[in-house]
C-alpha cells in the first residue's frame, strides 16, 4: 500500500487560513491584535464567545498598504523631478562663462545709459580697471584745442575716441609708470592724477606732467549701439 506523507511535521493538521476582504474601518476592527502578531486576529461572525479563539482569519489592513503604495509612488516620483531638475541646473550654468574665462579676456559689454554728463565710472575688463567718462562739451573742446606738438606722447583727441562719440573716453586706468591707478577729475585738465609720483594726465588721457612717459593705454572697444559698448 503507497502512503503519501509531508516532509513537513504536521504539515497535515495545519488549521485553514484564509484572508478575509479589507477592513471597512475603526468600527469594526474587532479585539486587539495577537500580541507579536502584525495582523489582527478576527474572530468569524457567529461563533460564540467560547469558541472565538479557534479557527481565526488573518485580516490584511489593506487600505495601508496602498497609502503605503502611493506614497512610495510619490515620494519616487518628487525624487525622480527633483534629480532631474539638479541635473539641468549645471547643464545651464555652464553655458554661460565662467569667472575665469571672462578673466582671461572675455568681452563685456556696459550700458552707457546710466552714466551721467560729467561722470566717470570704472568697470574691469581682464583684471584691469577701465575709465569711462562722459565728457563735457568744455571738456571736449579743451581736449581738441590742444598744440599735439607739445605734448610728452603726440597723439590727437580724435584718435583716442570713436568717430560720432566724442563724448565718450574709455580708458585703461593704469598709470604708465609705474602702474598706479589714477584718480579721475584731479589735476589742472580736471583729467586724471597719479597720486603715487604725480603723473597728470588730461580728460583724453595724455600725460601732460610727471614722470609717465605714456598717454594712458586705450582697451579695444566697439559701439554696439548709441547707448551701449562692448570692450574686449
Ligand atoms: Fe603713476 Fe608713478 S605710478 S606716477
Amino acid at each position: 500500500m503507497l502512503h503519501l506523507r509531508s516532509p513537513y511535521k504536521g504539515a497535515n493538521n495545519t488549521a485553514p487560513v484564509r484572508a478575509v476582504p479589507p477592513c471597512p474601518g475603526p468600527a469594526a476592527t474587532g479585539p486587539p491584535a495577537a500580541s507579536g502578531s502584525m495582523f489582527p486576529m478576527v474572530p468569524r461572525a457567529g461563533r460564540p464567545p467560547s469558541h472565538q479563539g479557534e479557527d481565526l482569519d488573518v485580516a490584511t489592513i489593506s487600505s495601508t498598504g496602498h497609502t503605503r503604495r502611493d506614497f512610495l509612488y510619490i515620494a519616487t516620483g518628487a525624487m525622480g523631478a527633483v534629480g532631474a531638475a539638479a541635473a539641468l541646473v549645471p547643464l545651464v550654468t555652464q553655458m554661460n562663462p565662467d569667472a575665469s574665462t571672462i578673466a582671461a579676456g572675455a568681452p563685456i559689454e556696459v550700458d552707457l545709459t546710466p552714466i551721467q554728463e560729467g561722470q566717470v565710472i570704472k568697470v574691469f575688463w581682464r583684471g584691469k580697471p577701465i575709465f569711462i567718462n562722459h565728457r563735457t562739451k568744455k571738456q571736449i573742446e579743451e581736449a581738441q584745442n590742444v598744440n599735439v606738438a607739445s605734448l610728452p606722447d603726440p597723439q590727437p583727441d580724435s584718435a583716442r575716441v570713436k568717430p560720432k562719440h566724442d563724448e565718450w573716453q574709455v580708458l585703461i586706468a593704469i598709470c604708465t609708470h609705474l602702474g598706479c591707478i589714477p584718480i579721475a577729475h584731479q589735476g589742472p585738465y580736471d583729467g586724471y592724477f597719479c597720486p603715487c609720483h604725480g603723473s597728470v594726465y588730461d580728460t583724453s588721457g595724455r600725460i601732460r606732467s610727471g614722470p609717465a612717459p605714456l598717454n594712458l593705454a586705450l582697451p579695444p572697444y566697439e559701439f554696439v549701439s548709441d547707448t551701449r559698448i562692448r570692450i574686449g
